[in-house]
């Protein structure tokens, strides 16, 4: 982990209790040479992220309208088209409690399967397992996901924290049987749910998940209530518990700040972020909580920052208005807006008739 300098020479003089200068106000600075960018201040910024694409998902769990199969396989064609790596595809808990993840079999069988992308499903116990195993196509990865917060779990998974991990310990063994790979997402790693969440919350199911053999520990903020010093202080806070290269983060923008929380965890080193094309998303049992980060921002960011993710950044703004024209919402991305309307002919004034 690196030390943030919090260190700032002084450039102006500084204003007493009753807002009077103690010293004659000096002009604004300027700046005579440009020698640091805000790269080179974030300094040893990674060559490459990876994002994991998480809109047919996460995105889509909590669309009031109803996505046919056809339309989610489109949507995760063209992500394996615009060049992720890691594809979230569907679920398989119960259809009573999130119905828009029924077809998730079919979806999984239904889409084009690109060597070397790792395409997940989330299984909340051994059925959601056999049901994921059962058909032609096995996925990479299977998530299963444990909450901080004792009243998140009741709530989304209808168990206490302690008896999803019984559930999960038998989950995760089979997933290594069969060869795949084990995520672990860390729902409600921040905030308030009904309870608040500690530090040592988030340790302790991070140990867990450890202890499970995951490849790959998620922290998400599910609520969206985190901001870049909570991000910072807890990775810090897990840097003695697990290497940050296991760790990937997971970001809801309820309070737009996730932008903000990429950068503070890349400045701790995270390399792995979940984002949604056009920032769709939310957990049905997360009341309030939006969409996740939108994708095409982080891109953007990342882009911007000189660092590669591999993804086109065009084809993804493409990807979130045809998924937008699909479900009739507006776009949660500024970027993805920004480069539409960029596309799109200017619309001529037409005179007003009298
Ligand atoms: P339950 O009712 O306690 O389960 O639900 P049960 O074992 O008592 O079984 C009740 C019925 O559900 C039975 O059917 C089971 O067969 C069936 P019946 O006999 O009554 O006809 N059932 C299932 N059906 C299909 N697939 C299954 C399954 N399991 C049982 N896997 C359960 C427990 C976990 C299933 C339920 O609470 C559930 O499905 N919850 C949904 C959780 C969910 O998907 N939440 C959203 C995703 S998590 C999220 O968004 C957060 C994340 O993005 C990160 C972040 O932002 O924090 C990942
Ligand atoms: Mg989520």
């Amino acid at each position: 982990m690196k030390p943030i300098s919090r260190s700032c020479s002084k450039t102006s003089s500084t204003p007493s209790v009753n807002g009077a200068h103690d010293t004659a106000p000096t002009k604004m600075p300027v700046m005579k040479e440009r020698s640091h960018t805000y790269r080179t201040f974030l300094n040893d910024l990674p060559e490459r992220v990876t994002i994991v694409e998480v809109g047919a998902r996460d995105g889509l769990q909590n669309e009031i309208k109803t996505v046919s199969n056809n339309v989610k396989i489109e949507l995760i064609n063209r992500f394996t088209k615009a060049g992720f790596e890691k594809i979230e595809v569907g679920s398989f808990v119960s259809p009573d409690w999130v119905p828009q993840m029924a077809g998730s079999a079919e979806v999984l069988a239904g889409i084009t399967h690109k060597e070397g992308v790792e395409y997940s499903v989330l299984v909340p116990n051994m059925k959601g397992f056999k049901a994921a195993i059962a058909g032609e196509f096995i996925p990479e990865k299977m998530v299963i996901f444990g909450s901080a917060s004792e009243v998140f779990s009741k709530k989304n998974i209808n168990c206490s924290k302690a008896e999803s991990m019984e559930r999960f310990s038998e989950v995760a063994r089979k997933t290594k049987e069969y060869g795949m790979q084990l995520r672990g997402t860390v729902s409600c790693a921040f905030g308030f749910y009904g309870d608040k969440v500690t530090l040592e919350d988030v340790t302790e199911v991070v140990a867990n998940f450890r202890e499970l053999d995951c490849d790959d520990i998620n922290i998400a903020d599910t609520i969206g209530v985190a901001t870049p010093n909570h991000v910072y202080e807890l990775l810090d806070h897990l840097k003695d518990e697990i290497p940050v290269n296991q760790l990937s983060m997971h970001f809801h923008d309820t309070y737009g700040q996730g932008i903000g929380n990429i950068c503070a965890s890349l400045q701790a080193g995270i390399t792995t972020f979940d984002s949604s094309v056009a920032g769709l998303g939310g957990c049905p049992y997360a009341k309030g909580a939006t969409g996740n980060v939108a994708t095409e921002d982080v891109l953007y960011l990342l882009h911007e920052l000189g660092i590669k993710t591999g993804v086109d950044l065009n084809a993804v703004a493409d990807t979130g208005r045809f998924i937008l024209d699909q479900i009739g919402r507006k776009s949660g991305s500024r970027v993805g807006d920004a480069i539409i309307a960029k596309r799109e002919p200017t619309i001529k004034s037409v005179p007003a008739k009298l």
